[in-house]
């Protein structure tokens, strides 16, 4: 049997968990039941079993339990935090995002914007963040919501969101944090932070595809969103469907699992990213790390290599390495990255940068293979694109 390429695409998607799935197995299997059918002992164990996941969930966020509304994963969840609020007020208020953010904040915001919404777009500096200081001076009367991911999933460098929450909080402006590379992997705590929505997803975390969670903060005066389901009024009528319990179950697993382990496995997990760092900046000459250097994502290293095509270098290792050139949900698209654009990276790097997510299951030794095996396919790809040569006889 061919082994399988070492797997440094956890921004992507992570493997699910062992126990993730030996806890979810039963609801796939002998228990059925409807969680809304509580009249009956398999309603009342699926009842329990989501409320216990509901309890994980909050948790590890530090919230309590009625905050969280269960979804499909962080695209719905972004979803209906941007088009919830801003559908609850009328047409013309103002929207604030970033540049950076993931494309299921900036198509939501577009259709805001198509539907008569003012949606103000704020440039990210060349780590793709933004400011407590940008946000200010774009609030007015007229703002509803402040939209700003937590840690971005291409160059993983985290965004000051506390002071942005803050901010947000003395003008009486909602905040949202797509948080969806960041739970799980770097502790939160929402008592703290002045978030008011946060969008999340299982299957960045040890999960399975499919679910997520939006935190609602039940404060006064109330957050209202207009829901984008209509149906049976589960999640207090925020979101209507049968709740897929073994999912559910699958989310409240992996949330347990990080609770108990999410301080020593950043730490591992940030070790190994500067081990590939260093080991890829010994082999490779000529490269570029991207994001910010401290303040990022424990397993997220992005860097450009001139003169070798991201495609051709993954084309050539694509039996021995599983990495990115991008987002996962922006690959369909031939267009260069929107973050890369943004965060103003050189022309010649938009097509030769990597992303490389470094999670649970990773080892030493897989770092330490993948930098020895990138080396000569980034050569090979250099010698091609004439890189080398040019290297050799710059023209004056
Ligand atoms: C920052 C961010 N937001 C949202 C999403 C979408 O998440 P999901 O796959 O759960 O819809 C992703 C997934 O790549 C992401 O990285």
């Amino acid at each position: 049997m061919p082994t399988q390429p070492i797997y440094l695409d956890n921004n992507a998607s992570t493997r699910l968990d062992p126990a993730v799935l030996e806890a979810m197995l039963p609801f796939l299997t002998e228990q059925y039941g409807n969680s809304s059918s509580t009249s009956h002992v398999f309603g009342q164990i699926a009842e329990k079993a989501v409320s216990d996941a509901r309890e994980n969930v909050a948790r590890l966020l530090n919230c309590r339990t009625q905050e969280i509304v269960f979804t499909s994963g962080a695209t719905e969840s972004n979803n209906l935090a941007i088009l919830g609020a801003m559908r609850a007020s009328p047409v013309g208020r103002k929207l604030i995002i970033a540049a950076a953010e993931h494309k299921a904040v900036i198509d939501p915001a577009e259709r805001l914007s198509a539907e008569g919404y003012n949606v103000c777009v704020l440039p990210v500096d060349k780590h793709g963040c933004v400011s407590a200081e940008q946000v200010a001076t774009e609030l007015d009367e007229t703002t509803i919501l402040v939209s700003i991911m937590h840690g971005n999933n291409e160059v993983g460098s985290i965004n000051p969101i506390s002071e942005i929450a803050a901010l947000c909080r003395v003008h009486n402006v909602l905040f949202h944090t797509d948080a969806t590379q960041t739970v799980g992997k770097i502790p939160l705590d929402l008592s703290r932070l002045e978030v008011d929505m946060l969008s999340l997803s299982a299957h960045k975390m040890y999960g399975p595809k499919g679910i997520g969670a939006l935190f609602i903060r039940k404060r006064f005066p109330k957050t209202s969103l207009e829901p984008l389901v209509f149906g049976g009024g589960h999640e207090r009528k925020i979101r209507s469907g049968t709740l897929p319990v073994h999912q559910i179950v699958g989310l409240g697993a992996a949330c347990s699992i990080c609770s108990s382990n999410i301080v020593s496995e950043a730490k591992q997990i940030s070790a190994l990213r500067e081990l590939l760092k260093q080991k890829i900046a010994e082999r490779v000459p000529n490269i570029q790390f991207n994001g910010h250097s401290d303040n990022r994502l424990p397993g997220s290293l992005h860097v450009s290599i001139p003169g070798a095509n991201a495609e051709a270098v993954m084309m050539k290792l694509r039996n021995q390495l599983a990495m990115s050139s991008g987002s996962a949900c922006t690959m369909s698209s031939p267009e260069p990255s929107h973050v890369l654009k943004a965060i103003g990276l050189e022309a010649s790097c938009l097509t030769t940068s990597l992303r490389f997510g470094i999670g649970r299951f990773n080892t030493e030794s897989e770092v330490c293979t993948a930098a020895d095996i990138l080396s000569p396919a980034v050569e090979a790809c250099r010698q091609l694109s004439g890189y080398l040569e040019k290297l050799k006889n710059p023209v004056q």
